[in-house]
């Protein structure tokens, strides 16, 4: 579903014109609508249907409370990262059990908490990793139910920084290692082999690099079986590209078919743990024109988003669509859209024909997933609002930070 629309020559969020809402909570201001997240979400849970699953947002996506509290009242799983991310989970109402805990860098007070609180599984990395979560849940007197995270690798075809499913990267325990790894795990007292896991980078935009894994998934645990170690649950990851300019992903629904297709009656469980085809076009970033600036050869638009709100352009060479919320008559020139940063690489968009006059708002599109997340307090500016349109409501799910609360928590030198 197409969450923004013009309508009487403004740009609105569901039923409501973004104009109200630059009015009402200034800018920058991310702006997400429930509904395009709701049915992304229904996406993937509808063609699970009538088999044992669990969609597991990544919450490093898009983490504020409000985004996962909807999700969470779907029945939404969650795919988690740090202690933090758990934190921020269980305070939005989701369910402990549907925690599926990812990343390299566990530390012990990650797991304790996450033993205590009764997480789905974890999702290891490497026989340290392994190791330590053993002598955790020993110390708590609980059993952990692990996966190990393999790495499977295939190419995602995708940028280099967002691909993880390859040899050399960091990710992963080597698919030619795991059947060993999996029976040390096996002999842990305090562990409990449930699952295999994948991801193997994110933003694909074709299935062949999903059902290679898959099929190397499948593989693998039925050498596991010959062991005698039962698989209950793939784990597919995320990764399920958006499109951002003119590519064209495949559909969540299509590639679960194709999924459910390949595992036949295998009776396992599927986990997917998408982030950015949930809400990367759910969300856009609201911006005004502070200045228009001409040069001999260049025109800039400095607007009053930056860098620190939106580093994806910066970080990954990332286009983004830049849109007027009220285009208007005049000559367009080729723009290139900065922010305020003291620094070259501070850019949102290069190269935009648009027709501007200083005060004029833009919307940076697909900015939902992996935008308010990355955003940093670089040059002392304080992260922009976050806004939830609900149907013709709108909600102030954060609230832009203040001067006072950057510097909080600093203190000068006694004299
Ligand atoms: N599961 C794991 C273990 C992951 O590492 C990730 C993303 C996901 C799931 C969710 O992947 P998704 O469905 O969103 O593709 N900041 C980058 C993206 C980094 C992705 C990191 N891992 C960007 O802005 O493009």
């Amino acid at each position: 579903m197409e969450a923004f629309s013009y309508r009487d020559g403004q740009l609105f969020a569901e039923g409501v014109a973004l104009p109200a809402l630059a009015q009402r909570f200034g800018t920058p201001t991310y702006v997400y609508s429930r509904a395009h997240i709701e049915a992304q979400y229904r996406a993937y849970a509808d063609a699970l249907d009538g088999m044992p699953h669990l969609v597991c947002f990544a919450v490093k996506a898009n983490s504020n409370l409000g985004v996962l509290n909807v999700l969470a009242r779907l029945g939404a799983g969650f795919d988690i990262v740090s202690r933090g991310e758990l934190e921020r989970v269980l305070a939005a109402g989701g369910q402990p059990d549907r925690i599926v805990f990812s990343g390299v860098g566990k530390t012990r007070d990650d797991m304790r908490r996450a033993l205590e609180v009764g997480v789905h599984c974890f999702n290891v990395e490497s026989t340290d990793e392994l190791e330590r979560l053993q002598q955790v849940a020993a110390e708590l007197g609980k059993k952990a139910p692990v996966s190990l995270r393999v790495n499977p690798d295939v190419d995602a075809g995708t940028h280099p920084y967002i691909s993880t499913g390859l040899k050399e990267n960091k990710f992963g325990i080597d698919i030619d290692n795991a059947e060993a790894v999996y029976a040390r795990a096996a002999e842990l007292q305090n562990l409990e082999v449930v699952g295999v896991d994948c991801h193997i980078g994110s933003q694909l935009t074709s299935l062949p690099p999903f059902l290679d894994a898959l099929d190397r998934l499948l593989a693998l645990t039925e050498r596991l079986a010959t062991r005698g170690i039962q698989i209950r649950h793939l784990d597919l990851g995320g990764g399920l590209g958006v499109r951002y300019r003119d590519e064209q992903p495949p559909l969540a629904g299509d590639y679960i078919q194709a999924v459910r297709q390949r595992i036949e009656d295998r009776g396992l469980a599927l986990v997917f743990e998408p982030g950015r085809s949930i809400v990367a076009n759910a969300g856009v970033l609201l911006t005004r024109v502070e200045y228009l600036k001409h040069t001999a050869h260049k025109d800039f638009a400095i607007v009053d988003a930056a860098m620190n709100d939106l580093i994806r352009p910066a970080l990954y060479q990332a286009w983004m669509n830049v849109i007027a919320v009220q285009p208007h008559e005049g000559d367009t020139r080729r723009y290139d859209i900065v922010g305020p940063i003291c620094e070259t690489g501070d850019f949102l968009a290069k190269d935009r024909e648009l027709a501007l006059v200083e005060g004029d708002l833009l919307a940076v599109c697909s900015a939902g997933a992996y935008g308010f997340v990355m955003s940093s307090n670089y040059n002392t500016r304080g992260r922009a609002a976050e806004v939830l349109v609900d149907g013709d409501q709108a909600f102030e799910v954060r609230r832009r930070e203040s001067v006072q609360e950057l510097y909080a928590g600093e203190s000068l030198l006694p004299t």
